[in-house]
Formats: C-alpha cells, sequence, structure tokens
C-alpha cells in the first residue's frame, strides 16, 4: 500500500471520510500530535492500527468524537464530566470515562477494560473528518509503537507510510506532546498522563487538587506510562547543563543555552518547548555523527510536567 500526504480541501476530507467508514486507516492532524485514525466500531480496523503501530492489544485507544453529544452513546456522563467538556473542549484533554453498556465492538478499543478513553481535538480538519465520517475515531499516535510521536504529516510518512491509506496534512501540530488525561472513574480527578493542559489548569477550574497516578510501570493502565517510551534512536541524557555537555554530544537546550545545536525555547517559553520537542529529538536522532542528545534542564511545571515525563521515558535505558 503506498500512501501519499494528501492536502486539506473538502473533496479530500470526503475521501478521508470514506476511508475511515470502509474499515481504513487515515492519519490525520489533531492540536496535539497526529493521530492514526479508525472507524471505533469496527474491530477490524481497530486491529490494524494494533497492527501497523506494532502496539500491544493491552494498550487501549482514544476515541475522538466532534461533538459532546456522542458522549453518551457509549459513556456515562455527570454534571462534572459535562462541564468539564464544555471548559475544555475541544482541547488537549482526554477522559477516561465508564463504558455506558458492553458493546462488544468496543472490545479492542478499550483492551476489554470497563472504561473508555474520549477526546475532542482542537483542530478543524480532525472535527471535519469526525463529522463526515459519522462516526467516533479511534486514534493513537501515528508513530511505531515506543517511538517518537508525529507532529507532521511528513513524519507520519517517514514511520508508517506504508501502513496507511492517506495521510491528511493539517501542518505542524500547535501543541506538540499528547493530551492530559485524566480519570473520572472515581470521585478525585486522577491524571494518568501529563500531557498539553497543565495540572494547574484544571485545578483552577475545578478548585480541587487533581491527584498524580503513579501506578506500576509496567503494567499501565495508561501505557503512556511505560517507562521506556517515545524513544529516540540514540542514548539520550536529560538535565544536562550547558558546561557538561561532552563533545560527542548533541545538545538540545532550553532558555540561555548558546551553544546549543537546537533550542526548544531561546526564550524559555515552555509551550513553545512542548511544540518543538518531538520534531527536535527527530533531527538530533539524523545526526549519527554525534554518539548521543544531551538536553538541557525544563522546569517541572505547567507543560514542564509533560515535557519532563516525555524526555524521562525517551532517556529511559534499560
Ligand atoms: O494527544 C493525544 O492524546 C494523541 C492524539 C492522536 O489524540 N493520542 C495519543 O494516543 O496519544 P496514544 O494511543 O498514543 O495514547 C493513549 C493513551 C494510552 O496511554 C492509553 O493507555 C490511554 O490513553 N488509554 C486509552 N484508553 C484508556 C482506558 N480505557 N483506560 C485508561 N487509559 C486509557
Ligand atoms: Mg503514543
Amino acid at each position: 500500500m503506498i500512501s501519499v500526504i494528501y492536502n486539506n480541501s473538502p473533496a479530500n476530507i470526503q475521501q478521508a471520510a470514506k476511508i475511515i467508514k470502509d474499515g481504513g486507516l487515515v492519519a490525520f492532524p489533531t492540536d496535539t500530535v497526529y493521530g492514526l485514525g479508525a472507524n471505533v466500531y469496527n474491530p477490524k480496523a481497530v486491529a490494524a492500527i494494533f497492527e501497523a503501530k506494532g502496539r500491544p492489544t493491552f494498550d487501549p485507544l482514544i476515541s475522538h468524537i466532534a461533538e459532546v453529544d456522542f458522549l453518551s452513546e457509549y459513556a456515562c456522563t455527570d454534571e462534572r464530566v459535562l462541564e468539564l467538556a464544555k471548559h475544555f473542549w475541544p482541547g488537549p484533554l482526554t477522559f477516561v470515562l465508564k463504558r455506558k453498556d458492553n458493546n462488544p465492538s468496543l472490545d479492542l478499543v478499550c483492551s476489554g477494560l470497563p472504561h473508555i478513553a474520549v477526546r475532542m481535538p482542537n483542530h478543524p480538519l480532525a472535527l471535519n473528518l469526525i463529522k463526515s465520517a459519522g462516526v467516533p475515531i479511534a486514534a493513537p499516535s501515528a508513530n511505531k509503537f515506543k517511538c517518537i510521536s508525529p507532529t507532521t504529516a511528513q513524519h507520519v510518512a517517514d514511520s508508517l507510510g506504508d501502513k496507511v491509506d492517506m495521510i491528511l496534512d493539517g501542518g505542524p501540530c500547535k501543541i506538540g506532546v499528547e493530551t492530559t488525561i485524566i480519570d473520572l472513574t472515581t470521585p478525585e480527578i486522577v491524571m494518568l498522563r501529563a500531557g498539553g493542559l497543565s495540572k494547574e489548569d484544571i485545578e483552577s477550574f475545578t478548585g480541587e487538587k487533581v491527584i498524580i497516578s503513579h501506578g506500576d510501570p509496567n503494567k499501565p493502565s495508561a501505557p503512556g506510562q511505560l517507562l521506556k517510551h517515545y524513544a529516540p534512536r540514540m542514548p539520550m541524557r536529560i538535565n544536562v547543563l550547558e558546561e557538561d555537555v561532552r563533545p560527542d554530544e548533541f545538545f538540545i537546550g532550553f532558555g540561555q543555552t548558546p551553544k546549543a545545536q537546537l533550542n526548544l525555547s531561546p526564550s524559555g517559553n515552555l509551550s513553545e518547548a512542548a511544540s518543538n520537542l518531538f520534531a527536535y529529538m527527530r533531527i538530533a536522532e539524523t545526526h549519527t555523527e554525534y554518539s548521543g542528545i544531551a538536553m538541557s534542564p525544563i522546569p517541572e511545571d505547567g507543560l514542564g510536567l509533560a515535557i519532563n515525563d516525555r524526555i524521562r521515558r525517551a532517556s529511559y535505558d534499560k
């Protein structure tokens, strides 16, 4: 299967929607990263996602919707869920909710769990595609399992180009790290994965403390928690000060780091850093004249939580 990158046009969106309805795979842009999408109600198509990514089926997928009304089709909602949805959707926040019924066609998407993960992406192309397809779209990040998530259509073509029917190009993703995932199946709000929406933003809206999950990383309820993930093809050291970078290391800086080959954000802006993170890790790993990557320390607040989470896993070497 040879796939090509298609630009954002009504005809291409219609074609992509037809592919989804017919059980094929379409990669599409979101506000966070590119997703590899299939009809959530078609287990064969969902299975093809796991196969294309080389992803184990115990690792459930997020389903993407374009209207809040869709939620009640398969998930249990309450006032807290709807308030959060109204405030933060469309946007970089995923909810884990109780499934409403045991529709067996959703078992694979949910990896057999009684819960389903749902989000509404803040990207017009993604929303148009979901509406045209008329079904929620299951989509993990469009990369091979454990590899760096894609933030451009070309990144998708490079790693999964021969495995998808179509790649829709919506330009580079604005946020650049995946969604924040919160579990809303318990009275507390539990953050399963740090991501594009900060913990502080959720707390200031709800007036409640968000609990950070420290589940067993090798038996993850959100496998973004696997210790090794998002890995570049070269060893990476993190929290490296400019003066400690070794001569054989490609240096990705942050803030005042004039010797950096690439700087995530010279002004020290965490949103800018998040949006550059995966693309810069991809560039760094192509510099095979170096034997490793060194990365500056990143402050552990706001989007820094998500950035540090990703680079810790990317640098894990066991
Ligand atoms: O930004 C994003 O969230 C991107 C874009 C494409 O939407 N998607 C993404 O999907 O990052 P993926 O598959 O790479 O990560 C999905 C995470 C996994 O860690 C998965 O375990 C968790 O969501 N998840 C999905 N369903 C779940 C469930 N029922 N219970 C707990 N965690 C779940
Ligand atoms: Mg992923």
